[in-house]
């Protein structure tokens, strides 16, 4: 039997995941705008055999930013830099399919191929968030369907444009004087519901082709997409059950996509604590939860859940006869996992926040273990 290999990749957050990381002595908050911080984080991860490096992205400030380092350096231009400082590691960058045009996108990605010899990622994503419809001039913001079906005539735009230059179409023979063979540089003359693209790219062909294509989407039009064109999936569960059947359910569409369900690699998020030992690893957790901000907690809690729990006593229940459940709020499977967690585990108001702010459970020693798996992150704004 051939063994199996675990991929391993770095969700870079700035200062961290826990809402609060950035709070805590240990934090290297001075330095979340020095590229040098990011290159030797890549370095790290390139040298502990990580397959890659990650960073989440939104076209829109987050509305909590008072409480939580919610700004990021653009992700491209952040992974070039990590380019010229790495040699081996992929360098995944999220890009929205609605709030960007493919032929610029193209160009992006490709550039970013081209400086890094071929370890360019694309998380593809429709953006979930509707503060970012304001900065781009739409009157609303497009529904899950469109945003889905813009997504999927955008993917072959970009993979058309990707392909316009043929592998070889690049000459640069200055003794001949032919820079480009034009017979192998194609136009795409698309025309199609969302997107006119007469193409060439003006640059060739990118060394692998595309980046790798990612995705995290969870709901049937994102997991449909995922299995239709991801090579790797970014997903997020709270029980080892919902885990098994999302990697099921992914493998079940790939193959009626006609794809190998072995091309696709599911990623689960952690969010671990680590230390020496568990004692050190526990109070690291509880100094990061106590420096959590309760104002901030509840803007978050309003946005998962819809409830306003100003007045609320943080140490009592979580009032959740008061969810509107078939209303979605905010990104729709984050929405279920919270709603979940109050179910399984009635929750105080406070422990929900400090579950969620670390986005991790404590994982039980032992066999217990299997039916425990840490919380994951999912991104969040
Ligand atoms: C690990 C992980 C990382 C994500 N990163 C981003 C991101 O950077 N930007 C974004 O807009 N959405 C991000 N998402 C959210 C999903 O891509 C997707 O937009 C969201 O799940 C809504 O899609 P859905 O309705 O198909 O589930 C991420 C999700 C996960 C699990």
């Amino acid at each position: 039997m051939s063994k199996r290999q675990l991929s391993l990749n770095f969700f870079i957050y700035p200062d961290g995941h826990h809402e609060a990381a950035w709070r805590h002595q240990a934090s290297t908050t001075s330095r979340i705008l020095d590229v040098t911080y990011y290159q030797e984080l890549a370095q790290r991860a390139e040298a502990y055999k990580f397959d890659a490096v990650f960073f989440a992205d939104g076209p829109a400030l987050a509305d909590n930013v008072r409480y939580a380092q919610r700004f990021r350096l653009e992700p491209i231009t952040l992974l070039t830099a990590i380019a010229s400082a790495t040699k081996r590691i992929g360098l995944i960058a999220t890009a929205s399919t609605t709030y960007t045009e493919p032929y610029n996108l193209a160009r992006l990605f490709a550039s970013l191929d081209h400086i890094s010899g071929g370890r360019a990622g694309w998380n593809i994503v429709t953006t979930s968030t509707p503060q970012a419809t304001q900065n781009f001039g739409l009157p609303e913001h497009p529904p899950h369907h469109e945003r889905y079906e813009r997504a999927r005539e955008y993917l072959d735009v970009i993979t058309r444009l990707w392909d316009s230059w043929e592998d070889d179409a690049l000459v640069n023979d200055p003794v001949s004087g032919i820079f480009a063979d034009t017979n192998k540089i194609h136009t795409i003359d698309h025309i199609g519901m969302h997107f006119r693209v007469r193409g060439p790219l003006n640059v060739s062909r990118p060394p692998q082709g595309r980046p790798v294509y990612v995705q995290a989407g969870s709901s049937d039009d994102g997991r449909a997409f995922a299995a239709r064109f991801a090579e790797a999936i970014f997903t997020a569960h709270q029980t080892l059950a919902s885990a098994q059947a999302f990697y099921a359910d992914i493998k079940r569409q790939a193959r009626a996509f006609d794809r190998s369900p072995d091309q696709i690699k599911i990623l689960p998020g952690i969010s671990p604590f680590m230390a020496s030992t568990q004692v050190e690893a526990d109070r690291l957790q509880e100094e990061f939860n106590a420096l959590i901000q309760p104002e901030f907690s509840r803007t978050q809690l309003r946005q998962m859940t819809g409830l306003d729990l100003a007045g609320f006593d943080l140490d009592g229940p979580f009032p959740r006869h008061l969810i509107d459940t078939s209303a979605a709020h905010g990104v729709a499977s984050r929405f279920k996992l919270v709603v979940d967690i109050i179910d399984r585990e009635k929750p105080t108001i406070r422990q929900l926040v400090q579950r969620l702010a670390g986005a991790r459970d404590r994982r039980p020693a032992g066999k217990d273990r299997r039916q425990h798996p840490d919380l994951v992150r999912e991104w969040s704004g």
